[in-house]
């Protein structure tokens, strides 16, 4: 038969336990309500080891059935903590994980890419035409001497011409060039002959409705050797013009004027819409107006100091809006200044 002393202390036992359950289940998902649990039921003051000191007034065979049953306490008291800290650590790792979850179907950041304008694409493309033909690029500035712009080429102050480009003045001497002719003027003071340039360029005039802006582009092309006739001009413009807009374009030269060529001419292309039959762009006419071109006028050679008995040359200028609207079929000339993105994004 067991004494009393063990029964009263299975009792106690066992109401250590329960007590400690209780405080366990209340502390529920707090971690450190659970190591302080810990502490105050197994540590080594704990509840659970006070009671190996009543072992030493028990008698040899009371004390080993007392030690089980402590070992016992100890042991479930110990697995529920444990299982209870577990739980959480495994919780908070499973939070930890979702929080940190990458979902990589997700698409990735799109870098807004910018492109070029169909202006400058169209420029470019000319520029390359010219390049393989070999022919340099230079340029030259916007805001212009008088001298340039007119005087050296053959347009004198009280010339007519000067009204068919309506100019900007910023004194009575400067202006905002008209036109990328005044390039020529620069390029011949500055080299020698043989020379092949092309000239892209910004140009204004004071003129804005429907097919004019104030500002627009330019590219002008010269050519200057010994022996330069008016042959090699339709063949050049023939190799750009159908290099532009397909080798089945046929060309047309109209004669025309310009005070710094001699003879002048106005060069068409078959119209690149209806190829000929007539429609609205070309006014029924199936050709279109593409450029101004002709041989340089001698009193252009004068002012660059080109001897004009041994040196002849060439020269056409063009407008990039035109060229680039008959090329992708644009109708109306504000599109390409508006800078719409939904209609810039098309090229
Ligand atoms: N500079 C002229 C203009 O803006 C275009 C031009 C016509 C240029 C005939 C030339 C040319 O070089 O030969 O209207």
């Amino acid at each position: 038969m067991p004494g009393r002393a063990l029964l009263d202390m299975k009792s106690r036992l066992d109401g250590l336990l329960k007590e400690a359950v209780v405080c366990v289940e209340g502390a529920a998902v707090d971690k450190d309500a659970l190591l302080d649990i810990k502490v105050r039921y197994l540590g080594r003051k704990g509840g659970v080891s006070s009671f190996l000191k009543e072992l030493a007034s028990l008698s040899a065979e009371e004390r080993k059935a007392a030690g089980e049953a402590i070992n016992q306490v100890k042991d479930s008291l110990e697995g529920l903590i444990e299982g209870r800290l577990a739980a959480l650590e495994e919780r908070a790792r499973t939070l930890a994980l979702e929080k940190e979850r990458l979902d990589v179907t997700l698409p990735g950041r799109r870098f807004p890419l910018g492109r070029r304008h169909p202006v400058m694409q169209v420029m470019a493309e000319i520029e390359a035409i010219f390049r393989g033909l070999g022919f340099d690029v230079a340029e030259g500035p916007e805001i212009e001497h008088d001298y340039y712009n007119f005087e050296a080429l053959n347009i004198p102050k009280d010339h007519p011409a000067r009204d068919m480009q309506d100019t900007f003045y910023v004194t009575e001497d400067v202006l905002l060039r008209t036109h990328t002719s005044p390039v020529q003027i620069r390029e011949m003071k500055r080299v020698k002959p043989p020379v092949r340039i092309i000239a892209p360029g910004t140009v204004y005039r004071k003129d804005s409705d429907v097919t004019h802006t104030p500002m627009f582009h330019q590219v002008e092309v010269f050519m200057v050797d010994e022996g330069v006739t008016f042959a090699h001009l339709k063949g050049v413009l023939t190799q750009f013009l159908q290099g532009l807009f397909g080798t089945d374009t046929p060309l047309r030269f109209r004669p025309s004027f310009f005070p710094f060529t001699e003879p002048s001419a106005e060069v068409d292309i078959r119209c690149v819409i209806c190829k000929g039959a007539g429609c609205r762009v070309c006014k029924a006419s199936g050709w279109l107006e593409i450029l101004g071109a002709g041989m340089i006028h001698p009193e252009v050679f004068k002012s660059v100091g080109y001897d004009y008995e041994r040196w002849s040359g060439f020269a056409f200028g063009l407008g990039v809006e035109r060229i680039a609207m008959l090329k992708y079929g644009i109708d109306d000339l504000r599109l390409l200044f508006e800078n719409d993105l939904r209609f810039l994004r098309q090229f």
